[in-house]
């Protein structure tokens, strides 16, 4: 029905879509362990080495570990219905390509618009995580960027120097350095990646055993602190303690699991997607949840709350270990050059992540062309890369980390509960498809997914529910502005 609203893309004609060959199809070169490395690569990251101070500061002190098992819970839920969704459509396009199967194209554009959140902005807040761990690096050497040029104009110095930020330069710079490695192509950046995912795991591993013996008993009690109020520098009062700490620190957090389902966004480019995509997806987090939860039970014992609302917040893992962990200032510095190429990796996948989705909805003549035309030699979305770079670049030059933080969880969660309500529209009205991999008890996991994400959504509060709500407005305008006259649906 041409100008339908529901109209879905046929699962056969998103196969054939999505074939191989053509000047235009992405290469096929990624195995299962490279899916994982990607995987990780895109896991461990900003979320953990940041946010987690974050939430310890503003929402759950050293409850932050139960928050970890919440938003672990939530992603273990809805990764099962992406890996069933990956294992049937598996091509490029992520949570969007699904849903044009299944709930329309409106849900669909909802979907892609609504990843841009979770990709581009995901992207940009690990960039400004970045750059707090580059003043950290530079401190080693005596050095520092000047605050007013390594933070938005929503800023003000905490250490009472009375300086704003104007513009956060180096989160700018790492996200045109990474665009032009993405630029040359998937393959060369999959192997940087693998190394530097092996670096990564490695510190997290190390920091568990090294600071386990420096938890100081006194921070930790009590472990779920009392409800109460926390407002923050920028002066946003937060639900402190208590299950609603727990909440919102699980939506707060929540940030360093997004990522296992860029895995799905490369599944034009897995070699076997049927078999890896869900060994990709569910083997990455499973391994992140537990150290995730190791780690941050370390780092909320070493350094105390107080640490983290002040001169601890920025920079939290090396600043910890600086304060408390004597003799270990090796450590600080192998952690934060470390830290430094995991936060590459994550922006990376990110915004590869990103191309891969707008190419797909580029190719379903929702967004321009532009969106998906390849570079005659490298093969990758090029036009795409750099109109995104622009795009990364504006949210981590002057938006603040804490507030992209938010907006990537919001909208990556609500994303999930579209995309497990999906799964289970797709079993009842298309029950014959192949699908590689099976959710288990689909009613019941995918409800349990909607539930938790729920209540992730909840636990973030007002000003991000109103965030998300203006951004989805945005993207309403655009639809029916552009792209429901432009789909490639109205020629069929
Ligand atoms: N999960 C990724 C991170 O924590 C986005 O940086």
């Amino acid at each position: 029905m041409a100008g339908s609203l529901f109209r879905t893309k046929s699962i056969d004609r998103l196969m054939s879509d999505g074939g191989e060959g053509g000047e235009s199809g992405l290469k096929r070169t990624l195995g299962a362990w490279s899916l994982i490395g990607l995987g990780i690569g895109a896991i461990i990251g900003a979320g953990l080495f940041v946010r987690t101070a974050a939430a310890i500061a503003d929402r759950a002190g050293p409850s932050v570990t139960l928050a970890f098992m919440v938003a672990g819970l939530g992603c273990a839920f809805a990764g099962l219905c992406y890996a069933e969704f990956a294992s049937m459509i598996p091509i490029a396009g992520s949570a969007y390509t699904y849903s044009y199967a299944t709930m329309g194209e409106l849900v669909a554009w909802i979907i892609g618009w609504d990843l841009v959140l979770e990709y581009a902005v995901g992207a940009a807040t690990v960039a400004i995580a970045w750059s707090e761990y580059l003043n950290k690096a530079l401190e080693f050497v005596g050095m520092h960027v000047p605050y007013q040029w390594c933070h938005s104009p929503f800023q003000l110095d905490p250490a009472g120097s009375g300086l704003h930020g104007i513009i956060n330069i180096p989160a700018i710079v790492i996200l045109f350095l990474l665009t032009a490695l993405l630029v040359r192509g998937t393959k060369e950046s999959a192997i940087v990646n693998n190394l530097i995912v092996i670096a990564k795991v490695a510190i997290v591993i190390l920091v568990i055993a090294v600071g386990w013996g420096f938890m100081n008993p006194a921070n930790h009690t009590p472990y779920i602190p009392p409800p109460s109020k926390y407002t923050d520098s920028a002066g946003i009062t937060h639900a402190f303690g208590g299950i609603m700490g727990v909440l919102g620190a699980a939506g707060t957090v929540f940030f360093a699991f997004i990522g296992f389902d860029a895995v799905s966004t490369a599944a034009q480019e897995a070699k076997n997607p049927k078999r890896d995509m869900p060994i990709g997806i569910l083997g990455s987090l499973a391994i992140c949840t537990v150290l995730y939860v190791l780690f941050s039970h370390v780092l909320s014992g070493v350094g105390s709350v107080e640490d983290f609302r002040t001169a601890g917040r920025e920079g939290s893992v090396a600043f910890v270990i600086t304060k408390y962990m004597t003799g270990y200032a090796w450590l600080a510095k192998l952690v934060t050059i470390a830290i430094l190429a995991g936060f590459s990796s994550v922006i990376l996948v990110m915004l590869l992540g990103q191309s891969r989705v707008f190419y797909s909805m580029s190719r379903d003549g929702l967004v321009p062309k532009a969106f998906s035309d390849v570079h005659p030699k490298h093969r990758t979305p090029y036009k795409s890369n750099w109109l995104f770079f622009v795009f990364t670049a504006l949210f981590a030059g002057f938006i603040p980390g804490d507030i992209v933080g938010d907006m990537t969880s919001i909208g990556t969660l609500f994303a999930f509960i579209l995309v497990s309500i999906g799964v289970w529209i797709l079993r009842v009205r298309r029950p014959e498809l192949v699908r590689g991999f099976r959710v288990p008890a689909v009613p019941l996991v995918a409800s349990l997914a909607v539930i938790v994400c729920s209540a992730m959504v909840f636990g973030l509060g007002l000003a991000n529910w109103l965030r998300l709500g203006i951004w989805l407005v945005i993207g309403l305008v655009i639809y029916f502005g552009y792209s429901q006259r432009n789909s490639k649906m109205n020629t069929e």
